[in-house]
């Protein structure tokens, strides 16, 4: 049987209780990840290799070249670690947007031609719902507002009508981008994000109360949007004028993060939602994870985050979701499995409630 073919008989394979693995692949941009989750949705380790430009940001084309040198080698690592048998596997998801067409090609193929060798159905899926349902599983979520910052995505997020409604979102640039783009300048190479909340702590560690005097910054909330480039404009003006970078950085961190935690209170408070989830791989970032502990507490609500190897894109999320949509939805015919770069996050059926 090929994955275009699938009969509803394959269903009966994986149930809520039963065994079979759903493998993920992952690489709608910088990674490049094969991931898994078992029959009850629990995810495995992901394998995952990741492009690391030594100057620049990410080129699609020479992402796409790392990924397709990269697949064979992390399959065959993910095999020989033997938590599975290649004989267990039920379907196979992969990224099917949105992201860099060339990387996002590279996945496709690789999902295709396992599907095809393990005569097993191919479950496209929407990367960004991904982020989302890898956390609602994980922190057992209900009915959360969600707060997805990555480096190409900034979006406050409801589920409403059956899809995931995007409240508001990033006019400009991503938050992980722009983290990014002020830790270039500074000779910090990608990911930047992680080395800018270092360098905040240790201006935390010299200035256990700090001031903002002298390092304001723009304040990103637009309605229920948000807009980075003029804060990473105004952070630079800081270190030409000679402010210290672990200042500034904790300066930066404070204003991007408070803003992203103003729009969201918002959105819980015009929902009536009582739930928090943060996703994506700034979500890895502890201070503004503790920006939304302190928000959902003084609004007697929750926040919640998964484990930060779930946060940054992995495959075992591409799974989770692939998983959610072969127990209660179709898989993807070979025909209809072309990558969509621009998918949006609410061009999603959320079939799996
Ligand atoms: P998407 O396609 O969802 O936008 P992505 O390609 O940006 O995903 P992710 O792995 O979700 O990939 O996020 C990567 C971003 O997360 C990078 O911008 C990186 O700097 C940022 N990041 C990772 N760890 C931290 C951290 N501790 N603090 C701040 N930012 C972080
Ligand atoms: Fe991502």
């Amino acid at each position: 049987m090929v994955a275009g073919s699938f009969t509803p008989s394959c269903k009966a394979n994986l149930s809520r209780d039963a065994g079979g693995i759903i493998i993920g692949i992952e690489s709608t941009a910088h990674t490049f990840s094969f991931g898994w989750v078992d029959g009850l949705g629990a995810p495995g380790q992901s394998k995952s290799a990741f492009v690391r430009p030594v100057e620049g940001g990410i080129h699609p084309r020479e992402a796409a070249d790392h990924h397709s040198q990269a697949a064979s080698r992390l399959l065959s690592d993910l095999l020989a670690e033997e938590v599975f048998d290649i004989s267990d596997v039920v379907a196979i998801s992969f990224s099917q947007g949105p992201g860099l067409g060339p990387c996002l090609r590279v996945g496709a193929s690789v999902a295709r031609a396992l599907s095809i060798k393990l005569d097993v159905p191919l479950i496209g899926v929407n990367h960004c719902v991904a982020h989302i349902e890898v956390g609602r599983e994980r922190c057992n979520c209900d009915d959360p507002v969600l707060l997805y910052v990555s480096g190409g995505n900034t979006q406050i997020i409801a589920r409403l009508d059956g899809r995931y409604r995007v409240l508001g979102e990033t006019l400009d640039i991503g938050i992980g981008n722009m983290l990014d783009k002020f830790a270039r300048t500074q000779g910090i190479p990608f990911p930047g994000g992680p080395r800018v909340e270092e360098l905040a702590l240790k201006w935390l560690e010299k200035n256990p109360k700090p001031s903002l005097d002298g390092l304001e910054l723009p304040y990103a909330v637009q309605g229920m949007d948000l807009a980075f480039s003029g804060i990473l404009n105004a952070a630079l003006n800081l270190i030409e004028k000679g402010k210290p970078l672990e200042a500034v950085c904790w300066s930066l961190q404070e204003h991007a993060f408070a803003a992203c935690v103003e729009v969201a209170e918002r959105a819980m408070a015009h929902s009536g939602k009582t739930e928090l989830l943060l996703g994506g791989g700034v979500a890895c970032n502890s201070r503004i994870r503790e920006m939304c502990d302190l928000m959902a507490e003084s609004r007697g609500a929750t926040s919640h985050v998964p484990e930060k190897s779930l946060c940054i894109d992995n495959g075992s999320m591409i799974a989770t979701l692939g998983r959610l949509q072969l127990l209660w939805g179709e898989p993807t015919k070979i025909t209809d499995s072309a990558i969509r770069q621009d998918l949006r996050t609410d061009e999603t059926d959320i079939v799996w409630n």
